[in-house]
């Protein structure tokens, strides 16, 4: 097998919130305990509510924020943040809203060249300017864009131009949060099976963050489950969507729209709403909205363990 591209060993980020002349700060655990490798060529989709730290862990993993705790290796390198000059180029991100995040003065091609000309002092104007076009080319724009500026595109074309720029620099790891999100139905699919495609080409490895189960069972190899800022349930995706082990797994996945009656009838209804980050309940977090919930459940705060998958629950299913 291939060395990973990821190793996410026990990742914690808090943050101070608050505080001011009466109060005290308080923090908020936004992630905690998250743990995963992630191999060339392979997706592991991080999926979970508003607010159960996707993004957070999107941004250690892409350097952006250093963890609290745990310990990241890119690469075969630790990230520790000395390195991270050097690793940034093997990751880049994509977000859900490329409006936001490109830079809408810029024309297409100066877009795309733009992180050679950060990172590749050695490349000639020539040289940008073919890669890009050829990027270009293999996310599916055409020729002519080259000279356009984002808001003459579609929201999908934009997209496509998100992904070309995070691709400049050849890195072996994208993090997309929530790529398709902010797209029409029939718009995802294509960018979806965009980033099927180069994943093929290139062997890319993607961290895949997304609220939708949907999306998640078309272009997931595995799957992690997060709640309150922990992983609850994380195994192969076939294994977690035919078999879920986590109540919290499973009330997801009923709620996702499905094309067969007969599974539509048991959807689960949580109860109550999402406790806050700032008072997560003692024992098992999601314990307040469970239906399964024992004396046990509210004291001790169960491990992520267990056969054929692990689950982060004392009652899991089967
Ligand atoms: N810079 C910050 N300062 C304080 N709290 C933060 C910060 N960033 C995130 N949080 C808190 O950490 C928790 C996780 O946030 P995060 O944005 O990672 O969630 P998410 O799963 O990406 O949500 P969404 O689906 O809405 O994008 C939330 O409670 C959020 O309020
Ligand atoms: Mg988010």
């Amino acid at each position: 097998m291939n060395a990973p591209v990821v190793i996410a060993e026990d990742l914690g980020r808090d943050y101070e919130v608050g505080g001011g002349m009466f109060s005290r700060p308080q923090t908020v655990r936004a992630v905690a305990g998250a743990s995963f490798t992630l191999a060339p060529g392979k997706t592991l989709a991080i999926v979970g509510e508003s607010g159960c730290g996707k993004s957070t862990l999107a941004r250690m993993i892409t350097l952006i924020e250093e963890p609290t705790s745990g310990r990241l290796t890119i690469d075969g390198i630790e990230a520790t943040p000395d390195r991270w000059a050097e690793l940034r180029t093997h990751v880049q991100i994509v977000f859900q809203d490329p409006y936001g995040s490109l830079n809408l003065r810029q024309r297409v091609g100066a877009i795309l060249e733009e992180p050679l000309k950060i990172n590749r002092r050695d490349m000639s104007a020539k040289e940008r300017q073919e890669k890009a076009r050829e990027m270009m080319r293999l996310v599916g724009l055409r020729e002519e864009h080259y000279d356009r500026y984002p808001h003459m595109f579609s929201g999908g074309q934009r997209q496509r131009i998100a992904v070309a720029r995070a691709l400049m620099l050849e890195p072996k790891l994208l993090v997309l949060d929530e790529p398709v999100s902010a797209l029409d139905l029939s718009i995802q699919s294509q960018i979806l099976n965009l980033l099927i495609d180069l994943q093929e080409r290139l062997q890319l490895a993607y961290l895949f963050i997304s609220h939708d189960l949907s999306v998640v069972k078309h272009i997931a190899d595995d799957v992690v489950v997060m709640y309150l800022g922990r992983p609850v349930e994380a195994g192969p995706k076939d294994e977690v969507f035919a078999a879920p082990r986590h109540p919290y797994t499973k009330a997801l996945l009923s709620a996702t729209p499905s094309a067969d009656p007969a599974l539509r009838k048991q959807r689960i209804k949580l109860q109550g709403e999402l406790p806050s980050p700032l008072a997560v309940p003692p024992g098992c977090p999601f314990a307040p909205r469970c239906w399964k919930t024992q004396e046990k459940c509210r004291a001790e705060r169960p491990w992520l363990e267990g056969e054929p998958h692990p689950a982060a629950c004392f009652f899991p299913e089967n």
